[in-house]
């Protein structure tokens, strides 16, 4: 039952108890001092039953009412408070989300220009072509895409992830701006020394771009990615390849799509020491490491991905 049903109840029986109660106090009075004429005795009666019920309905619905309209005025204070509160909040927010956005935007600026510097360092140095650079990152990231749709690699690819692992691809090799040109423009067979000075690019990029790396990084963050792509692009699946001879899984599978991609480019590209490979040769040779040198998953991408590789390649010959 309501409150306010309750109180009429309330009132109600005041007033039928506060006329019984006047009726009989009337009656004794009326016995008591009259006789009176019947005009006379009805104004005296309606006097005495008005002074006597008047207090009553005042206390039992006047006062109430008036408590109530106290009660409802302050609960529509409180409600246009609270609104005030929920306004000033919602312009809080607004404001937080604004110099979110403006520091993301300037931490993408930062991560752009950190990365333009060390790509026109890499160029400076000369050890490979834009054109390489430009075309392993078109083809880490048609791979990257179609694995997405694969269902491959979920947590790799997740988001924003592919749009960042293309963004560092171009660092892979920065690592060879430590080498020695002698050994790095080599046109003749390589001693065990200068091969192993070589392979030692993974390292030094890793060293590199760790210098660009403080606090706690996230796994997603892009150095992280960046270190992850320059120190593994040369593992191989089945534990042949370097700097630490990591096994299937174990290479970090940024790494692992970076292969294919580098591995395919110096396949179809002419090199100091190779013939330019055609497309369906280079292809075959990737197929026939499957497993061996390089992720299933990721050659199975390389396969859908042909004619968008044939592609860049001409485009970006
Ligand atoms: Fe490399
Ligand atoms: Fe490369």
């Amino acid at each position: 039952m309501s409150a306010r049903r309750h109180s009429i109840k309330v009132a109600v029986v005041a007033l039928i108890t506060a006329i019984c109660v006047g009726e009989v106090v009337i009656m004794f009075l009326l016995d008591r001092f009259g006789p009176f004429t019947p005009i006379v005795e009805a104004v005296i009666d309606s006097v005495l039953l008005v002074a006597i019920a008047l207090p009553v309905v005042i206390a039992a619905i006047y006062k109430p009412m008036a408590r109530n309209l106290d009660s409802l005025i302050e609960s529509e204070f409180l409600v246009k408070e609270d609104e005030r509160i929920i306004r000033e909040d919602a312009i809080e927010r607004e404001a937080l989300l604004d110099e979110l956005d403006y520091a993301a935007t300037k931490i993408s600026e930062r991560e752009n220009q950190m990365l333009a510097l060390l790509n026109s360092l890499a160029l400076a140095k000369d050890y490979e072509t834009g054109g390489h650079v430009i075309r392993t990152q078109k083809y880490l990231t048609l791979l990257a895409y179609r694995l997405q749709e694969m269902d491959q690699f979920q947590e790799v690819l997740a988001g924003s992830k592919i749009e960042t692992l293309s963004k560092v691809a171009p660092l892979h090799d920065i690592g060879k701006m430590g080498i020695p040109d002698a050994v790095l423009r080599k046109a003749g067979a390589l001693s065990d020394d200068e091969r192993k000075s070589i392979e030692a690019h993974t390292l030094i990029g890793e060293s590199i771009l760790s210098a660009a790396e403080f606090g706690d990084m996230a796994d997603g963050d892009l150095i992280t990615i960046a270190i992850k792509v320059a120190g593994g692009h040369h593992e191989r699946w089945d534990g042949s390849g370097y700097p630490r001879g990591l096994v299937g899984e174990e290479i970090p599978a940024e790494a692992r799509i970076m292969a294919v991609a580098d591995v395919y480019d110096a396949l179809v590209s002419t090199r100091p020491y190779k013939r330019q490979w055609t497309h369906q040769e280079a292809v075959a040779e990737i197929v026939a490491k499957k497993n061996i040198h390089f992720d299933p998953w990721v050659v199975e991408a390389l396969l859908l991905e042909e004619q968008n590789f044939l592609k860049v390649a001409a485009e970006f010959a």
